[in-house]
């Protein structure tokens, strides 16, 4: 039996019409999850369309782009449901991990405002909006970063757009489980393995399945989730 239950309640995943945001959305709706997933082109997830026909008023496919603090403020008003429980803001970039050479003011800048500022928006757009938050169960902001954010974990160097920005998320996400608690929200970073998606090119040493059962089940059992990080096993991340 899990610690926390999670299934029909209402869960927002962004970054969600591939990878493991899809991966996300397809899991919820299996739970009986209510799911908002969004996509930079709503008309060309295609695979977020088919399960919308499949899972009738189960699932909204709503439109985000993270670059445009515009998209992220109309978010909320995009939502059909009156109150949303769950947050997973899982859409990121990976500058394709550059090395010193590569790395450019540029791809730092664009780096952090996906990966970083991005989720930081969402989460003030979703509690400003009074359907995230501040009601008597506990709602879960979860943001998705990698062990390539962690200082301590960091033993081979290069990649500085994305590693910088995932330890900016983290700087972020600590922040937001000290400011959220008012609100009755958990604040926790999942990190993901390294899972067979584009973003890694079809390596890794893991699939989305396996990834995403695993960090449900960190949602679900984990009996403390606020200002924590775990990955996809349970194993607790050094910052
Ligand atoms: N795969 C891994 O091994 C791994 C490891 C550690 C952490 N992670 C993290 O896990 C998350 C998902 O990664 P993934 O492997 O599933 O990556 P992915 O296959 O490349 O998918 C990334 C998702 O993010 C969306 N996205 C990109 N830029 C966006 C923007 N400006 N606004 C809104 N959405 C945007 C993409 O939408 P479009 O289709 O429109 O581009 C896509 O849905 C990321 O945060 C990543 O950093 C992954």
């Amino acid at each position: 039996m899990a610690t926390r239950l999670i299934d029909a309640k209402t869960v927002l995943v962004t970054g969600s019409n591939r990878g493991i945001g899809l991966q996300f959305v397809k899991q919820f709706l299996s739970k009986g999850n209510h799911v908002v997933a969004t996509a930079r082109n709503v008309d060309k997830a295609t695979e977020l369309q088919r399960l919308v026909s499949e899972n009738e008023g189960k699932l909204t496919v709503a439109p985000l782009d993270l670059c445009d603090p515009e998209s992220i403020a109309r978010l909320p008003s995009e939502i059909p449901f009156e109150r949303v429980d769950v947050v997973v803001n899982n859409a990121g970039v990976s500058a394709n991990f550059r090395s010193l050479e590569d790395t450019s003011s540029g791809v730092m800048m664009d780096t952090f405002r996906v990966n970083t500022v991005g989720p930081l928006l969402v989460a003030q757009a979703m509690v400003a909006s009074g359907k995230f938050g501040g009601g008597d169960d506990k709602a879960i902001l979860a943001n998705v970063t990698s062990k390539m954010g962690s200082i301590d974990d960091n033993g081979s160097g290069g990649s500085y757009a994305y590693r910088a920005s995932k330890c900016a998320l983290n700087i972020v996400t600590k922040s937001l489980s000290i400011d959220l608690q008012d609100k009755n929200i958990d604040t926790i970073l999942l990190h993901p393995g390294w899972v067979r998606t584009d973003m890694t090119n079809g390596r890794g040493l893991i699939d989305d399945v396996t990834s995403v059962k695993g960090m449900i089940s960190v949602l679900e059992d984990q009996p403390e989730l606020n200002g924590k990080w775990f990955d996809y096993k349970h194993e607790a991340i050094p910052w």
